[in-house]
């Protein structure tokens, strides 16, 4: 087996997609909400034997590497490698170049990691940093967790240590760690500072935040810089250790600090991540909503000015991912001038656990600092104030029921009728809903009928291939009228041995058969009530049927051409009177067997 096939083997596809998405157990396979595009009813797929996917949205579709490939923007080898990685399998060919300088930057990233590490439990020079965790309320074992650590105030600790251990300085300043000081030498990037490693989803450090600590100055955080292996705008701080968290809550709380992540997880609020000081990008807000599958997502900042443009700012990008997905989006508005990480240490777990509960949607959050700018919402200027707002607020929800409650509230604060707030908003909502009517058109039974058992068939040969010389003495590939389904039934059919979907798929990969068979892996078609030998023959007998009606239909439009040789036309109508009778027969072999049943299992 090559090293494809065995880390293909050994991967296992529902757990790696089910890190991007919510997969819950579905007939043979699993299914969930694409990550691939927002919708909020699953139609994606995932199956482990054959270990494909496919979106019947979207139409993705593919293996465990197409997925990695097509969803973190890897090449084929870095699929492998990743995948390998996790799953222990050792490669035999050589990686790629840019692999190996990536993986050698997070050899050196994990290599400082545990450096800093140990500095903050036990070293000497960790002292200043170890007091101020203390002071800050931290406990050890939540620096285990964290991975928490302390830079020496040395100028070159670290550079020096990781010399010792035979990583080049040009590969630590390509990790950021460390950076050439104008001596011709080289000097650490973070000294005297609390270490913050950032990690992948993974748990994998890729990069550092460092906080100044007492005594010193500087800025109070100092930063990783951008590198082949940490892209800021795509991390979220502590996303590894919140991910069950956010699942199980089904709910994500997003906060602004390092501190209020850590403090927040200490205090046993888990379904927490940081988004690092800048504006929260639709990458994180993307991989925030993989696992949550109610799409909950809360933000949380500090109440002063600051603070509330950022969760506006941040709530504008969730927004914008949101609508297509379906977002449910809160403000979670810190009182008392405190940031999380403050609140929890001064009011406890509990207080803020109903914080979290209570935090308004994003409209409603809206509304009320709407109506807080406003100095008296009951005069005249002050209500023309509110309503000049809330037009553009409330219009951007579509519709007047889903504006009602908010209207309610804002009614009651201005001291007017609900109707009349109503009436001065309708130019802002449609009066009702907008609602696509389907039209129902009368579906060529038949046909449909042909085509499900076509599907039938195949899905019947692919899951029981004992069936096949039953099936061969009385179906032919040339009967099925679609060319790719004729390949499809020949290959299914030519086999003499068992080899299964693996090899099936291989054999037909790069044809239309190959993504016939995918789909037909997730068909409903599969399913094992479909087995009965009754149900098959019907498929069997719905492709005569068809064949014959197709077949006379032939006939006669050639039998309708002008000119014909007598003895040609003679022949043809010998063969229409038999296409009509196998017809006929087939019909009530049909009728017979399954009275008023017909083909559909759904
Ligand atoms: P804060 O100033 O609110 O810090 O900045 P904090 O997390 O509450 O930290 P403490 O409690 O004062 O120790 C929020 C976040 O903004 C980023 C950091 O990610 C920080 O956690 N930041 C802030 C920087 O990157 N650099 C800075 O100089 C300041
Ligand atoms: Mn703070």
């Amino acid at each position: 087996m090559d090293d494809r096939d065995r880390v293909r083997d050994a991967a296992r596809i529902a757990e790696v997609i089910g890190t991007y998405t919510v997969l819950k157990r579905r007939g043979r396979g699993w299914s969930g909400l694409c990550p691939f595009h927002g919708e909020r009813t699953p139609s994606f797929s995932v199956l482990e034997d054959p270990p494909v996917f496919r979106c019947f949205g979207c139409g993705e579709k593919g293996d465990v590497f197409t997925f990695l490939m097509k969803k973190e923007g890897m090449d084929f080898p870095a699929a492998l490698r990743h995948l390998a990685e996790r799953y222990g399998i050792t490669l035999s060919e050589r990686p790629a170049q840019d692999g190996d300088r990536r993986r050698l930057l997070r050899e050196v990233v994990g290599e400082a990691a545990l450096f800093f590490r140990r500095q903050l439990r036990e070293a000497p020079e960790g002292k200043a940093a170890r007091d101020y965790m203390e002071q800050r309320g931290l406990s050890a074992e939540t620096a285990e967790r964290f991975g928490l650590g302390a830079a020496p105030a040395a100028w070159d600790a670290l550079a020096v240590q990781l010399r010792r251990q035979g990583f080049d300085p040009e590969v630590q300043v390509e990790a950021g760690l460390v950076r050439p000081n104008d001596r011709g030498g080289w000097r650490d990037v973070f000294r005297n500072r609390l270490i913050f490693p950032i990690a992948t989803e993974m748990g994998a450090v890729v990069a550092f935040g460092g906080r100044l600590l007492p005594g010193d100055e500087g800025p109070k955080y100092l930063n990783s810089p951008e590198t082949p292996i940490y892209q800021k705008g795509h991390q979220l701080y502590a996303l590894h250790l919140a991910k069950e968290a956010i699942r199980q809550a089904d709910r994500a709380l997003l906060v602004e600090g390092y501190m209020d992540a850590v403090a927040l997880h200490q205090a046993g609020i888990r379904e927490v991540v940081g988004v690092l000081g800048t504006a929260l990008t639709p990458e994180q807000a993307r991989s925030l909503l993989r696992f949550t599958e109610g799409k909950r997502v809360v933000v949380a900042f500090d109440a002063d000015q600051a603070g509330r443009q950022a969760a506006e700012r941040g709530g504008a990008v969730l927004e914008e991912v949101a609508r297509a997905a379906g977002i449910v989006l809160r403000v979670l508005t810190v009182p008392e001038g405190k940031d999380p990480d403050a609140y929890v240490g001064a009011f406890g777990a509990d207080a803020f656990r109903n914080l979290l509960d209570e935090a308004p949607d994003l409209v409603a959050f809206r509304v009320d600092r709407l109506l807080a700018s406003v100095d008296d919402p009951r005069s005249v200027e002050g209500r023309a104030r509110v309503l000049e707002g809330l037009g553009p607020l409330l219009g951007s929800l579509g519709s007047q029921v889903m504006a009602e409650p908010y209207v309610r509230d804002v009614a009651r604060v201005l001291a007017v009728s609900e109707d009349a707030l109503t009436r001065d908003l309708r130019r802002f909502l449609p009066g009702r809903p907008v609602v696509a009517r389907r039209t129902a058109m009368a579906r060529p039974v038949a046909r449909q009928r042909a085509v499900e058992a076509r599907r039938g068939l195949l899905a019947y040969l692919v899951l029981h291939p004992e069936g096949r010389p039953w099936v061969a003495g009385q179906v032919a590939p040339a009967m099925l009228p679609d060319e790719v389904a004729a390949e499809l039934l020949a290959t299914l059919l030519a086999d003499e041995v068992t080899s299964g979907w693996t090899d099936w798929l291989a054999r037909l990969e790069g044809t239309r058969a190959h993504e016939l068979l995918l789909e037909l892996c997730f068909g409903e078609d599969l399913l094992p009530e479909h087995d009965g030998e009754q149900v098959v023959q019907n498929y069997m007998d719905a492709l005569h049927l068809d064949h014959w009606e197709r077949t006379a239909t032939r006939i006669r439009n050639d039998l309708s051409q002008s000119g014909l040789d007598r003895d040609v036309a003679n022949q043809l109508m010998v063969e229409h009177l038999e296409a009509i009778r196998m017809v006929k027969e087939f019909e009530a072999r049909l009728a017979g067997r399954v009275p008023g049943q017909g083909m559909g299992h759904g």
